[in-house]
């Protein structure tokens, strides 16, 4: 959720700032904006609405060989997307960029009467206030800084400049992350390490309350409180193909692909499928520690939320005594609930940097509860303050829209679940068919995408007429259709909401008409049978089904069908998100629409 980029070295600043912004760019695409300053101070402010290819033609008739800049992309949260709302924003002879929001902002104002505001954004009020502190030079840039931020309330990440000193930079965080790339003879900011890749595997990872002052040959960081923290530089993991395109027209399609790979990073070394046994490290469990566990709270927000949900009904089909309840941070964080003893959190986030995610975990963690991470974005905030973890290994996710994340973050929440029932003496034979279908799932996935994908791209030109979608499914297919219906709302704009089929007739059949069509799920197992009487009763109505199913003998006069691998039988559901995000994909391409960058979103939620 918005992009910061800074540079300061010896090369040519406006050149990293828009490649480094263009890689930010999934992160906010509203606007965009770059200043930079020349040896004298003289500074070349470039800011455009709409996406960084509008910014780069404002730079074709503004090139600088200037060697010290910021950049940020916006995700408007105050103030429409414009060119004036966009960052840098100016006060005097400072320019700022910030992610985040500033709470108090209409407070700060009031006392900021010098400063003529032209932009309708927090951050123009953290720029007066910094500059408020600055006194034309008075003091130094990184002590008007610090001042400024002890009056904030809210959260930011920032990178500041000042025409008077055209060779530093200072950045700080506060629940926004910010990355410092440390180069040769040039320093490199970035609110992600994406940006870095291909110019320094060397980074710094500023924690909150820490502000640094950046030159091209040095970091000294503080905190607020004025005292020293020693710089650990860590290695950039990412490489380069990880975050291009590859080949494939969009990241999505790329992403949704990748699953075979990625799950199978997300299992190395943790599945024994001959013993039927899992060894997850990080949770840093003790076995009777895990013998313990009577309650599980799963935390996230959108898909994350919807893997935990999923997860859970598979954990609770194994797990012996345990009781499981997947929350939505943006609930949970403000609610007075009440967490069992014996209780372990599981805080579920692709980026690591969720706002309410973080929040829930630092809430849960004051109640003294063990929290675990289920993360991908190694050394991002939410990994760096849980107190174990897995790793869920799947690479950069670029498009907006999660995939290969929500496969594998569900497969490592039911491996969790599998160490709690072995240490708790669930007998193998329990667990061993569970270990066995995950052990295959590279496989199968891999057999899927390439199977499927030219019957849903069929399939998805007849829907793409379509503006409103029903999912339905039941049990562990009821969260896979949650999921379903979100990846076709984000991206394609489809009206696609999921209920459980049992729910059908308390009110959501009443929708069945002609402008709807449904998306019905129908593994195999127990309750496939109700299913499919649920299924009549659409049909009844002249709903217009696409079912998705690995059972063969499926002969419902349903207006299309997408046959699934009959191989997997527990994990069935997992297998049909696949076609479902297909399915997303080849609708939001048939309708036109931008398949990595839908409207109104950004990706990595930082702000509440
Ligand atoms: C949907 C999507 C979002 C994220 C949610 C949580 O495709 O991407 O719903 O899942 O914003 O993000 P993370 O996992 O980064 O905490």
């Amino acid at each position: 959720m918005c992009g910061i980029v800074g540079y300061v070295g010896n090369k040519n600043a406006q050149d990293f700032l828009i490649s480094g912004l263009k890689r930010l760019e999934y992160r906010g695409y509203d606007s965009a904006g770059i200043v930079t300053l020349d040896d004298a101070g003289e500074a070349t402010l470039l800011r455009a609405k709409g996406k960084i290819v509008n910014l780069e033609e404002k730079l074709a008739e503004n090139k600088r060989e200037d060697k010290i800049g910021i950049g940020h992309t916006r995700w408007a949260t105050h103030g429409e997307p414009s060119e004036t709302n966009a960052h840098p924003h100016q006060a005097g002879d400072i320019y700022l960029v910030h992610n985040g929001i500033i709470e108090n902002y209409k407070e700060l104002k009031e006392h900021l009467t010098e400063h003529e505001f032209k932009s309708q954004t927090d951050s123009e009020v953290l720029a007066a206030l910094v500059e408020s502190f600055y006194g034309g030079g008075e003091y130094s840039l990184v002590d008007a800084v610090v001042q400024a931020l002890k009056l904030v309330k809210g959260t930011y990440g920032i990178a500041v400049i000042s025409r008077l000193n055209p060779h530093e930079i200072v950045v700080a965080r506060s629940g926004s992350p910010l990355v410092i790339g440390v180069g040769h003879d040039e320093t490199l900011i970035a609110s992600d390490a994406s940006a870095l890749v291909g110019h320094t595997k060397q980074a710094i990872y500023l924690n909150d309350g820490e502000v640094a002052l950046v030159t091209s040959h040095s970091v000294e960081i503080k905190t607020l409180n004025a005292e020293p923290v020693s710089a650990k530089v860590e290695e950039i993991e990412t490489n380069l193909a990880a975050i291009q395109k590859g080949g494939y027209e969009h990241f999505l399609l790329k992403e949704i692909m990748e699953q075979p790979e990625s799950l199978r990073e997300t299992l190395r070394g943790r599945v024994n499928a001959t013993e039927g046994t899992v060894r997850l490290g990080g949770p840093g469990l003790t076995e009777a520690q895990l013998r313990k566990i009577k309650h599980l709270v799963i935390v996230g927000c959108g898909t994350a939320y919807h893997a935990g949900l999923m997860a859970g009904y598979y954990i609770e089909q194994f797990t012996p005594e345990i009781t499981i309840e997947t929350v939505i941070a943006s609930e949970y964080r403000y609610r007075n609930a009440y967490i069992p003893k014996d209780s372990v959190a599981l805080i579920v986030s692709q980026s690591g940097e969720t706002a309410d995610t973080l929040a829930c975990l630092r809430e849960i963690k004051k109640q003294g509860v063990p929290t675990i991470g289920i993360v991908n974005a190694i050394g991002s905030t939410i990994a760096r303050e849980v107190d174990g973890g897995t790793y869920v290994h799947v690479g950069p996710e670029i498009s907006v829209a999660s995939t290969k994340a929500f496969t594998s973050q569900m497969i490592a929440m039911v491996m969790f679940g599998l160490t709690i029932a072995q240490a708790k003496g669930v007998k193998p034979s329990v667990l061993r068919p569970y270990v066995q279908e995950i052990a295959k799932l590279p496989e199968v996935v891999k057999e899927t995408l390439a199977s499927v994908s030219a019957e849903v791209r069929e399939v998805a030109a007849k829907y793409a007429e379509y503006d409103h979608a029903i999912y339905l499914g039941r049990d562990t297919a009821y969260p896979a259709a949650m999921e379903g219906a979100l990846k076709l709302k984000e991206i394609s704009y489809v009206d696609a909401n999921a209920y459980a089929f049992g729910e059908l007739k308390h009110g959501p059949l009443a929708l069945v008409d002609d402008r709807f069509f449904e998306v019905a799920l129908l593994p195999s197992g127990e309750l496939y049978d109700k299913a499919v009487s649920n299924v009549q009763e659409v049909l009844a109505r002249g709903g217009h089904i696409l079912a998705i199913t690995n059972v063969d003998r499926f002969d419902l006069p349903v207006e299309n069908v997408v046959k699934i691998t009959t191989e997997l039988k527990i994990f069935a559901p997992v297998i049909m998100n696949l076609v479902m995000q297909l399915l997303a994909y080849y609708v939001t391409v048939a309708k036109g629409y931008n398949v990595d960058q839908p409207r109104n979103l950004a990706k990595s939620v930082t702000v509440e």
